[in-house]
């Protein structure tokens, strides 16, 4: 199984967590890490590059801070540039069906934040569902995300430990697909 991690954030140089966690991926076996802030300092998606480097892969992460309830924008503006029709989906567009989606994500707020009656009243999974929208669209099958909560809460040892964490999570080749509900 190949593995595409893609990185969607824009200053790594300040990041607590995603930095390291790419790090960690970079030196992984099967797996490709493409950080897309750093690639397109001017935002200027090569699409031909993205798309075939999709093509290469059986499984893709989208590894990212959550940002107001979301991705940074540049991942929204890769969706809207990269998922074209008649290649990612229409009747001819099947270039990821079949493929893996994994969402890893990493959030301000606690896990008890993400909850009704906390400060952001819905789930990170609810939050996330234009993402598994977007996946039913395009046939990719729809893995359980995985979310890290709280990282300014976090201690530099919990911090290490989730480096370990994630990588057996992302490259675990049997995970589960997040059912539809
Ligand atoms: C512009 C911006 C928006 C953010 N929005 C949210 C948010 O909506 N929810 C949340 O839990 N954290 C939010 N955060 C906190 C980031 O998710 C958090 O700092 C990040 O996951 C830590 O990862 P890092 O150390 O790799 O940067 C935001 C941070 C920034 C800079």
């Amino acid at each position: 199984m190949k593995t595409l991690v893609l990185v969607f954030h824009p200053n790594l140089s300040i990041s607590r967590v995603n930095r390291r966690w790419a790090e960690e991926m970079e030196n992984q076996d099967n797996v490709t890490l493409h950080n897309v802030y750093q690639a397109y300092p001017d935002e200027q998606i090569d699409i031909a590059t993205e798309q075939q480097l999709l093509e290469q892969h059986d499984r893709i992460v989208l590894q990212f801070p959550f940002y107001w309830y979301s991705s940074p924008s540049l991942l929204k503006k890769w969706e809207d540039a990269v998922l074209t029709y008649g290649w990612a989906f229409g009747s001819e567009g099947d270039k990821l069906q079949g493929k893996e989606l994994l969402i890893a994500t990493t959030t301000g707020v606690t896990n008890e934040g993400y909850s009704p009656g906390g400060s952001a009243q819905y789930t990170i999974p609810e939050l996330l569902r234009p993402f598994q929208a977007t996946s039913n669209l395009i046939g990719t099958r729809y893995l359980t995300p995985y979310v890290l909560y709280g990282v300014p809460q976090m201690s530099d040892e919990e911090l290490e430990q989730s480096i370990n964490d994630y990588v057996a999570y992302a490259l675990n080749p049997s995970l589960e697909i997040l059912a539809v509900r």
